[in-house]
């Protein structure tokens, strides 16, 4: 299979193919870059059509995460995995722990943690072989609550980018309508953020009952999951799955801004110059999201719940440089945020050098 003529190849590091008979694991690791740091990335699991789609998988989300460690100001470069499989059929111990042996054999230039089919236990049997594994139980534990104060931080940059207001204060969201797609664990935690600060909520879920929740603790005001996008708000959080701004829902977006948690929120890249092109301002989802990897990094020797949530703190800063960035230049957001992580990697590059 073809790795440096591959479009989603950019001059990563490192490409190891992991395969282990007696288990069956068929795995990649894709370390793009190092310059800031060991390679942290999930290790996602997922029956991948063919050989083909893994690979394309593991390089476009390594150089993901090398952007989104370098935006988030962490001593971190980029990298990924993939295992090839059903996880809700071939997972077994010795699978993970065959895998977390590949990890080891990189000496620590990748660091593996939870990903889409992959769970904190799933962590801990690939400790059994390697100790550069992240998140792992009774470590920083579930990040989703991190998570949920970056993106209000992010999306109080961009109230107050947009709307003039300074959002980083409580009540000074106040009056503001934000419409939340999913709530899950990040959504709902956002949800008790934005409804503390005096923001109105209109939410939707696939599951009805953590809507009639949301209503109950909240006064939040339900809508049709598949009309969330469109509800009249100030802001549209999306919160659920990848994929929803996208050349059905963008026409009907009810909101001049969108940022929320959900990771691929673009159905593809050059959506977010089509809400450009509609007057709606949208927040790269890896800036907005980052808490999570945020967290990992406050993880050892032991976790510092403080220090993390300070450090998150500072995605409202590196927001509104951003978007004020963008403005200046007329660039879209994503670009200024691309051009202010490559500053941060070429800076490293030279200091090493
Ligand atoms: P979760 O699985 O706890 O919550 C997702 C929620 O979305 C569920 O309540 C589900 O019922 C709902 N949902 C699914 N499809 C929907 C639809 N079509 N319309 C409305 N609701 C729908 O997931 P979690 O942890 O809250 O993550 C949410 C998003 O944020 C995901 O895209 C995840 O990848 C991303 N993310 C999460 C981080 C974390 O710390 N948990 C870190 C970075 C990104």
């Amino acid at each position: 299979m073809p790795v440096y003529t591959h479009p989603e190849f950019h001059d990563h590091e490192q490409v190891v193919h992991a395969f282990d008979a007696a288990t069956g694991l068929r795995a990649i690791i894709a370390i793009h870059s190092t310059a800031l740091g060991p390679a942290v990335g999930g290790c996602r699991m997922w029956p991948y059509a063919d050989d083909a789609a893994a690979l394309t998988d593991v390089l476009r989300l390594s150089r993901g995460m090398t952007y989104k460690s370098a935006l988030a100001g962490l001593p971190f470069g980029g990298g990924k995995s993939v295992i090839i499989g059903d996880p809700a059929r071939d997972k077994t111990p010795a699978l993970f722990a065959a895998f977390g042996a590949a990890v080891d054999r990189l000496g620590g230039r990748y660091v593996a943690a939870e990903d889409v089919g992959t769970s904190v236990e799933d962590m801990d049997h690939m400790r059994r072989a390697t100790r550069h594994v992240a998140g792992l139980a009774g470590g920083s534990g579930d990040p989703s609550p991190v998570t949920a104060y970056g993106v209000f931080m992010a999306l109080s940059a961009a109230v107050r980018h947009r709307l003039g207001r300074d959002g980083r204060g409580r009540d000074e969201l106040g009056g503001l309508t934000v419409a939340v797609q999913g709530l899950g664990h990040v959504g709902f935690e956002l949800c008790r953020l934005l409804h503390g600060a005096g923001a109105g909520l209109v939410v939707a879920d696939i599951d009805p009952g953590r809507v009639a929740e949301a209503a109950a603790t909240f006064g939040a005001e339900g809508a049709p999951p598949d009309r969330i996008h469109a509800a009249p708000a100030d802001v549209f959080a999306p919160c659920a799955l990848g994929g929803i701004l996208n050349d059905s829902t963008i026409p009907d977006l009810g909101a001049a801004i969108v940022c929320g948690a959900a990771n691929n929120q673009l159905a593809a890249p050059g959506h977010a110059g089509a809400m450009a092109r509609r007057g709606v301002l949208y927040v790269p989802d890896y800036l907005a999201n980052a808490g999570g990897i945020i967290n990992i990094h406050y993880e050892r020797p032991r976790y510092d719940a403080a220090a993390a949530r300070a450090h998150v703190a500072g995605i409202f800063d590196t927001t509104l440089q951003i978007l004020d960035r963008a403005q200046v230049a007329g660039i879209l957001p994503a670009a200024a945020a691309d051009t202010l992580a490559e500053e941060r990697l070429n800076a490293a590059s030279r200091a090493a050098a």
